[in-house]
């Protein structure tokens, strides 16, 4: 036991040495896989973990505070650390609380450790817990503006990650928290835990920045995949349902470049595409045990929405964040589709089912949670998904616009029906606008959390494009 572990260190010590030794392995950017489940519209990821390293799926968490998982359950690493009360990881984490655990001394029941408060955002379920260090490897991404027409394709979603020297990278004490099983309550078959990209100094974004002595920037972009078929006028352009994962998270600086579904080796660069717009802090967070803290979620500011050109009428008190930390806008991995405070998704519904009735498309039954729902059959179709008025976001800084089209603004049921992918969010709702997965889909978010600013882009299914198609 103790040969094998000084044979590993030794190992791992080579190993780092050589990354030390070459500069080159510091990595501008690194990129995690994102896979759909049909089922429960979770999106998750897969990253490598512990001694030796074993891959790991997580519910991917935007607005997350930090990453949790279940170690309670076969967790077998050497290197796994718990967070010693007075440690370096338990300030960094700003994990003050001190506590023993009375259970079976493993990882993630250790005496004398500071504790985290991890929530299953889903389960709406939270509770203290011990804040653990271990080795993370992930993907590194070395392409350059420069490096056009060199890549090297590889499957993202092979069960095992090979850790290649110069590609994958490894972190040595990446700090997350350590819970029991009881905290997976409804996360998708197989995650063991949430990756928590929020804005606190040990989200994903930020910690992996600081690993990397700020040669990463403080950045990240989300590209969402859609399980759908998207039809559009030239065609299926998007996927159809699988396993695979078909987005991808890039941390830091890199082109965002993709191929066009119809020639492979033509590159189309969407790095110069976004539309900024500041992000705001909410003072008063509502996750985990511990409220009152500001939040670590993004927030923006929404000025108003328009159908077709025309702003849909919003009382301007919901639109923006109170000394409660209720109102605003933020936007969600959590929510499959956009979420409406009660006054806003009356007057956005009523706009729209007006705008459609102009163009005499039938409305038919509602399909929960959908009450706008409308004969597919009679819609016509475009590059970016069935024709409809076009919905846009205006943001409160230098009126800048998101415009939400077909695709995104639509789910389609059947072939027969597709329904206005918003939902009601009720009255006393704490946030008026949660910007869902399903609007984001198929194109580039960008979170610059140096800056303070969110990117939206237009959709890649323009472009004939899917988030699939990301060039590595
Ligand atoms: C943990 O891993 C070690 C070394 O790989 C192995 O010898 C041991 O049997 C494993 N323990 C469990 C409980 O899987
Ligand atoms: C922690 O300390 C308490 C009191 O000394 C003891 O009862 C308990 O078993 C210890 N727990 C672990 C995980 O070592
Ligand atoms: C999850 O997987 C287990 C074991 O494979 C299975 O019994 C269970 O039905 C699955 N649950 C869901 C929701 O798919
Ligand atoms: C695909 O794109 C490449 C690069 O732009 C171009 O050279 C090639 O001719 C294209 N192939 C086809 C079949 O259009
Ligand atoms: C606007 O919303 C606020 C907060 O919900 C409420 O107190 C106020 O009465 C509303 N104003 C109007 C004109 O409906």
């Amino acid at each position: 036991m103790t040969s094998s572990l000084q044979l590993f260190t030794f190992s791992l010590l080579i190993f780092f040495s050589l990354c030390q030794s070459q500069p080159s392995h510091k990595p501008k950017a690194l990129v995690l896989p994102v896979s759909k489940d049909p089922s429960t519209l979770q999106y998750s990821t897969q990253l490598s973990l512990g001694t030796p390293l074993k891959p790991i799926n997580l519910v991917i968490d935007l607005g997350g505070r930090h990453l949790w998982m279940d170690c309670y359950t076969n967790y077998n690493s050497s290197t796994y650390q718990p967070g010693h009360c007075g440690s370096a990881a338990c300030s960094i984490a700003k994990a003050s609380l001190c506590d023993l655990c009375f259970g079976t001394p493993q990882p993630g029941c250790t005496n004398y450790t500071c504790l985290l408060d991890p929530e299953n955002t889903i389960a709406g379920v939270a509770g203290y817990q011990e804040v653990a260090t271990d080795v993370i490897s992930l993907q590194a991404l070395d392409k350059t503006m420069s490096d056009h027409g060199s890549w090297s394709q590889y499957q993202l979603s092979t069960p095992e990650i090979e850790i290649h020297i110069g590609r994958g990278v490894i972190i040595p004490k990446f700090i997350f928290s350590c819970t029991g099983d009881w905290l997976l309550r409804g996360l998708v078959n197989g995650t063991k835990g949430m990756a928590g990209l929020g804005k606190t100094q040990i989200g994903l974004p930020s910690q992996l920045s600081s690993m990397f002595g700020g040669s990463l920037p403080r950045k990240f972009a989300l590209c969402l995949p859609s399980t759908l078929r998207y039809t559009t006028k030239i065609g299926a352009i998007g996927l159809p349902s699988t396993s695979k994962a078909n987005g991808v998270i890039v941390f830091g600086d890199a082109p965002y470049l993709f191929y066009p579904s119809y020639n492979k080796s033509k590159v189309i660069d969407r790095s110069q595409s976004f539309s900024y717009t500041n992000l705001y802090i909410n003072p008063v967070s509502f996750a985990g045990v511990y409220q009152g803290r500001p939040s670590a979620e993004y927030f923006i500011a929404v000025k108003s929405i328009m159908i077709d050109t025309k702003p849909i009428s919003i009382n301007s008190t919901l639109l923006s964040i109170n000394k409660k930390g209720i109102g605003g806008t933020k936007i969600s991995t959590i929510d499959p589709y956009t979420v409406l405070e009660s006054s806003i998704y009356k007057a956005f519904t009523e706009a729209f089912a007006e705008e459609l009735k102009a163009m005499k498309i039938s409305k038919v039954a509602p399909v929960a949670p959908f009450t706008e729902c409308f004969s597919r059959r009679m819609l016509g179709f475009t590059m970016v998904g069935v024709d409809v008025p076009v919905i846009t976001f205006v943001f409160r800084n230098q009126n800048v616009y998101w415009k939400v089209y077909g695709a995104n603004s639509m789910v389609e049921i059947s072939p027969e029906v597709v329904c206005l992918g918003f939902v009601d969010g009720g009255l006393d709702t704490k946030t008026s606008i949660v910007i869902g997965a399903h609007q984001l889909e198929e194109s580039v978010v960008e979170f610059d959390l140096a800056s303070s600013k969110v990117g939206f882009s237009s959709s890649l299914l323009e472009e004939e494009a899917v988030c699939a198609n990301f060039m590595f």
